[in-house]
């Protein structure tokens, strides 16, 4: 099997890779990923011999349906994907996450390529705090940011190119991830690196808001048990029940460093914030029989700080411009 893999320079994406390198030995790689500040090829230097790696945009036209022709399956990851960027200068996401995501499905449509398209729990915006609901299938969208509103908008793109053009296409909704690889601009990296560095993590408002966290390893398992049984045109949302607020994660953390519990600091809260994200996975574990593996968050994140310790010389270029970026907005 050809699998063309967009965005696998990334965060979820190299993860993917990896995975894919080592327990799916007839699966050919092919990497497309533009490099951007959130790529690195140096995420893939263990699977390098065994890849290709194509540097370039999903937005080109000509090199994105080359490549295709080339596949029998997209699981495309590429995306602008931090909300606090997006709140900055939201016109890369409208680039990449729509007119990227259109440029794909106008290939696979011509070359009959099987897609897979890696999307947010954020298309459906947030919960309140104290509610027992959490998403489905059914779930409305109602996008916040510019980031889940041009994600909502590509799986929109996404469903009509199945139902049009009967493209064979799935869907996949993941809550928040985190493992080894991620940018350091996100909420877990940049505060595991902040107590590396001795500074004080940093919390965004009142620090109540809920997320869902998922070891990456699951979510890309997930994705590969929809590339082997997902139904085509059908939504299927991850997630392994690892609601947790942003305080708890960040006492957590101090635990791990053997810090004080208060020993964190509240900055400026994110403009239109969501609340609480939290998946129902019914679908994708009934369906599929897929279930979690790294369902002990406190021994996920131990691991993860032990590999931001032993990989500094990863993220160490990086550390200096997001925190002084973050200090532009007062966070
Ligand atoms: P990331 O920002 O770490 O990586 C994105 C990758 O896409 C980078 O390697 C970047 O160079 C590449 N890229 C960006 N624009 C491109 C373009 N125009 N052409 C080719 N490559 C381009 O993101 P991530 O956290 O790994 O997220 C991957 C996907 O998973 C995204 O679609 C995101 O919406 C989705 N997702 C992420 C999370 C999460 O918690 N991080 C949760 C659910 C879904
Ligand atoms: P983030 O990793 O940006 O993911 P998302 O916005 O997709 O959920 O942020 C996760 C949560 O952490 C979110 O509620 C915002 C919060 N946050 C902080 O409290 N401090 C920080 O330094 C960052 C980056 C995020």
């Amino acid at each position: 099997m050809r699998v063309l893999i967009t965005g696998g320079a990334g965060f979820i994406g190299s993860n993917f890779v990896h995975q894919t390198v080592r327990e799916r030995p007839d699966v050919q790689v092919t990497v497309l990923d533009a490099l951007t500040y959130a790529g690195d090829e140096t995420s893939l230097a263990g699977v390098s011999e065994e890849i290709r790696f194509v540097e370039g945009s999903i937005a080109d036209t000509a090199l994105v349906d080359r490549l295709a022709a080339d596949s029998d399956v997209v699981v495309h990851f590429a995306a602008e994907s931090h909300n606090d960027n997006s709140l900055n200068d939201p016109s890369p996401f409208v680039q990449t996450n729509l007119i990227g995501t259109f440029t794909l499905l106008e290939a696979v449509r011509k070359h009959g390529v099987r897609f897979h398209h890696i999307s947010t729990d954020e298309v459906y915006g947030d919960l309140e705090l104290d509610d027992p609901a959490k998403f489905t299938p059914e779930t409305p969208y109602n996008p916040s940011s510019p980031y889940s509103s041009t994600k909502a908008g590509s799986d929109l793109l996404v469903r009509a190119w199945a139902r049009s053009f009967g493209v064979e296409a799935t869907i996949s909704n993941c809550s928040n991830n985190y493992g080894p690889y991620q940018h350091i601009e996100k909420f877990i990296p940049r505060q595991i690196t902040n107590l590396i560095d001795g500074i004080r993590p940093r919390l965004y408002g009142a620090g109540l808001n809920v997320r869902d966290w998922i070891h990456v390893e699951d979510h890309n398992s997930a994705v590969w048990s929809i590339l082997d049984g997902g139904r085509p045109g059908e939504t299927y949302l991850i997630g392994a029940d690892g609601e947790t607020n942003n305080l708890d994660v960040v006492r957590t953390l101090l635990e791990i460093f053997e810090r004080d519990a208060d020993d964190f600091d509240h900055v400026a809260d994110r403009p239109g914030h969501d609340l609480r994200y939290a998946i129902d996975a019914t679908k994708l574990r009934d369906e599929l029989g897929w279930s979690p593996r790294y369902t002990d968050f406190r021994a996920g994140l131990e691991a993860t700080v032990q590999w931001y310790r032993d990989n500094e010389a990863w993220w160490r270029p990086h550390k200096a411009a997001v925190e002084a970026k973050y200090a532009a907005t007062g966070q």
